[in-house]
């Protein structure tokens, strides 16, 4: 059957990755590799038509200086895994354990995986160390690894959070992001690895360069900074800090328009701030009403987040919602940094003031220093 391009049906363009305008500027190299392979095959063999069912979507490189699950664009289903290691377990083990671990990504990443239920689609991932581990084996990582402290306000469940060594796996589809954590799981299961907790969580799916929404429904990402910035690396590792998030989102929903906006800080519908009219604007949270009351109002979540109360440093968010149960939903708040004392900076100001608390619970945290990414005959953990 032919498939005129421009149809509904034309499973190759939906297939194509869908790059965001900063993903762009940091994946171009990705995408060119990728749109020239996607030439290479698009043409049916007897039509000049495309043929979408035989087109591979471009593979998302797993080798380079840092992990794909940090320089990919962010795929719209994911998977966070906490595993631990037996006390037992010293320097080699761990080592060995991460290479076992990277091999079984890179192959998901090429598709040479051998596996009917995976496919060649795009994957990516990220693998981490925690604060207990690295003190534990006395590890090589950055001083600037810690566990947080606790916040006013934290209803954390420990079986929910922390672990020696946290992954993540991204994919289009839950199927895939449930599949190769089978395979991770079994390739460490030599090492006596336990599993901690994981969780899985989505992002709904939006046109090209566009933001997605959040459970409260507003665009969530919009400020972040070009993933390519120094300040937020570290011999490129760099840290996660992990959150994950009820929010009340009926609760919220209930308030009018104009009160989640004055919480927020920024328009509902076009993201923009309510100081500018583009949802790329910069918030600036000086700029007063003629009453002399901030237009950013004191209890703002921009406000309180905003990288001009702390020197202009910045963290680079990229937060998944999740979906339990009906009365467990929110975020998983994931952001990287060189520093976490900038989220513990940032959380201060926003568990004594934030207008969203009255509908937000952290149930769970966790911190990982993200290694830097690896080479076929440097696998991931060889710096340790
Ligand atoms: C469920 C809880 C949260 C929700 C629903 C939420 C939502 C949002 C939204 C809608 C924005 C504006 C759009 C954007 O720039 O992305 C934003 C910005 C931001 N949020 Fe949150 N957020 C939450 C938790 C947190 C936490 C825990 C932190 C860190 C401690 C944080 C830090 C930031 C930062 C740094 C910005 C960007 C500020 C700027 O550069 O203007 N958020 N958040």
């Amino acid at each position: 059957m032919h498939i005129e391009s421009g149809n509904p049906q034309d499973t190759a363009a939906a297939g194509r990755p869908r790059f965001g305008r900063r993903a762009l500027l940091s994946a171009g190299a990705v995408l060119a590799a990728g749109a020239g392979a996607a030439a290479a095959t698009a043409i049916g063999r007897d039509s000049g038509h495309p043929a979408p069912a035989a087109t591979p979507p471009a593979a998302v490189p797993h080798y380079g200086a840092r992990q794909s699950g940090l320089t990919y664009r962010q795929l719209p289903a994911t998977r966070l895994l906490a595993l631990d290691l037996p006390a037992s377990a010293d320097r080699d083990a761990l080592r060995g354990l991460l290479a076992a671990l990277d091999k079984v990504l890179a192959a998901a990443s090429d598709g040479s995986l051998a596996d009917p239920r995976l496919s060649a689609a795009p994957v990516s991932s990220l693998a981490a160390i925690g604060p207990s581990l690295a003190a534990r084996l006395k590890l090589p990582v950055p001083a600037e690894l810690a566990e947080l402290p606790a916040f006013p306000g934290d209803r954390l469940d420990a079986a929910r959070s922390g672990g020696d060594l946290l992954l993540q796996v991204s994919a289009e589809h839950p199927w895939t992001t449930g599949v190769l954590t089978e395979h991770l799981l079994t390739a460490a299961k030599p090492f006596g690895v336990s599993s901690r907790w994981n969780q899985a969580g989505f992002l709904p799916s939006v046109p090209d360069g566009e933001t997605p929404r959040n459970l409260f429904g507003f665009k969530d990402g919009s400020a972040n900074p070009d993933p390519a910035d120094p300040g937020l690396w570290n011999a490129d590792g760099t840290i996660l800090v992990y959150r994950r998030i009820r929010m009340d989102t009926a609760a919220f929903a209930a308030l009018p328009t104009d009160r989640q906006e004055l919480s927020m800080g920024r328009h509902l519908m076009s993201g923009a701030p309510l100081t500018g009219t583009g949802e790329h604007d910069d918030p600036d949270i000086y700029i007063k009403h003629p009453d002399g009351s901030y237009v950013i109002p004191v209890d703002a979540h921009v406000r309180l987040s905003s990288p001009r109360l702390d020197g202009g440093a910045r963290m680079l968010r990229r937060g998944y919602s999740y979906d339990d149960a009906p009365d467990d939903r929110g975020l998983l708040f994931c952001a990287f940094m060189r520093d976490p004392a900038l989220f513990t900076r940032v959380q201060n100001r926003l568990a004594e003031n934030d207008a969203l608390n009255p509908f937000l619970t952290h149930n769970a945290t966790a911190v990982a220093w993200v290694l830097p990414g690896s080479q076929p005959d440097r696998p991931l953990g060889s710096t340790l």
